[in-house]
């Protein structure tokens, strides 16, 4: 049976990019939009969809912000019971908290419960596609997709792999990678909405030939994306210069095992070389700014500006557990201040765009998701405006449409999150 349903508000719908025009001039506001059988088919003003679709559903959210549900391009669904933890910087975290944690997915019942948890909560807070880190066990690929799939998501996911400098029990091999990683990308690479990508933690956990299987193994997989860390911390560059003292620097690493090219994610590239900034921008790959983590960590200030002048394609993440936030409207409000920091006050429509269509477009996924517009996925989030006392007195102050928004962009929570649609659908549980 053909199912239609009109959802009324202030429906955002972005018809340019807004780091290329005037940023409020991006925006087109809808007064409504129909969906049906999952899909957007039209966006206008309620009697204009209501003559269209005569026996369509009402859904009234007047006054409240209707945007596509956020897109987090970067987390470690595994990290989620280790958020939040204290006082140390990144090689001393991942050895500290991080590793110890991921070795308990190795439990099939374990990683089951952590990805259903991990999914109530990133829903809750509005997120409806995530690019994740599984960890180096086959089981927590299995978990992550399984919930996925069983909520009706689109999702990205890969095993994350490491052959060195990690504890044995979380060490594979060159040869186990790929065959391991290859063996997911046949059974969940395009199944639904699910889409695999090939996963090496970073260049320090890796040995030269684990990173030359997985680059065979993405030359054999086009379609996949590749994610990954680039030049988080200072530390961390140092020692990838120790272990690959040919390397022109990071990037070269990944681009020497065939690591490099526009379906590539890179999360945090903060320190970046100029030869690396511009190989990034020559190739198309993705940058992922990963705010609340790089101020959590202590990594460093990611330049926005001077990544968008240089025509970088970026994308917005928690990179929960290093992230200290599942909200994609804290880290809409942590981008914000880093970029008043580095000299790039935001505009609000500017942090939505990264955190829906941006993100989107990095994962290649912009086609589909990311955009409210005909023929697109109707996955949607539908935020109160004045959801806590406080935003709703300076909400009350607001003298235009964007004014309105952005108290909600820095103080908002998952109280802000009025109703999320997957496919156009309320949400399933897993
Ligand atoms: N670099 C390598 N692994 C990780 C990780 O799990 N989190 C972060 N933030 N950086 C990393
Ligand atoms: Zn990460």
């Amino acid at each position: 049976m053909t199912r239609h349903e009109i959802i009324t508000g202030h429906v955002l719908s972005f018809t340019e990019d807004p780091f290329g025009i005037a940023p409020a001039a991006s925006v087109t506001w809808h007064e409504a939009l129909l969906i049906r059988d999952g899909t957007i088919i039209a966006t206008g003003d309620l009697d204009t969809l209501r003559q269209q679709a005569p026996g369509a559903t009402l859904t009234r959210h007047d006054g409240c912000l209707i945007c596509p549900g956020f897109i987090d391009a970067h987390v470690h669904y595994p990290q989620t019971a280790i958020i939040a933890s204290w006082g140390a910087r990144l090689i001393d975290w991942l050895e500290r908290y991080t590793f110890p944690e991921e070795m308990r997915f190795a439990d099939p019942a374990h990683a089951a419960a952590a990805a259903d948890r991990y999914f109530d909560l990133t829903l809750a807070h509005g997120t409806t596609t995530v690019s994740s880190f599984c960890t180096s066990n086959t089981a927590s690929v299995e978990a992550f997709f399984t919930a996925a799939r069983a909520r009706g998501l689109r999702a990205a996911a890969g095993k994350t792999c490491m052959d060195r400098n990690a504890p044995p029990g979380l060490c594979d091999t060159a040869q186990s990678a790929y065959d391991d990683s290859a063996a997911l990308i046949a059974r969940w690479h395009g199944v639904d909405r699910l889409c695999y990508v090939i996963t090496p933690r970073f260049a320090p956990t890796s040995s030269a030939d684990q990173l030359a299987a997985l680059g065979a193994l993405w030359a054999n997989h086009p379609d996949c994306l590749m994610q990954t860390h680039l030049s988080e911390q200072i530390e961390e560059i140092a020692w990838v210069a120790e272990l690959f003292p040919k390397a022109r620097d990071y990037l070269d690493v990944y681009e020497t095992f065939g690591l490099l090219g526009d379906r590539a994610l890179f999360g945090h590239a903060i320190h970046l070389t100029a030869r690396e900034a511009s190989r990034l921008s020559e190739t198309g790959a993705a940058l992922i700014h990963c705010p609340t983590s790089n101020s959590f960590i202590g990594s460093g200030l990611f330049d926005i500006g001077r990544r968008l002048a240089e025509g970088q394609r970026i994308g917005l993440a928690t990179d929960t557990g290093g992230g200290s936030s599942f909200s994609m409207l804290r880290t809409m409000a942590a981008a914000y201040e880093i970029g008043q920091l580095t000299g790039t006050a935001l505009h609000p429509a500017q942090l939505l765009w990264l955190a829906t269509a941006g993100s989107a477009r990095a994962l290649h996924m912009g086609d589909r998701i990311g955009t409210i517009a005909p023929g697109m996925e109707a996955d949607l989030v539908v935020l109160d405006l004045a959801s806590t006392p406080a935003i709703a007195t300076r909400h009350a102050r607001a003298d235009d449409i964007w004014d309105a928004i952005f108290p909600t962009i820095m103080m908002g929570d998952d109280r802000a999150i009025r109703d999320l649609r997957i496919m156009g659908q309320p949400l399933r549980t897993g």
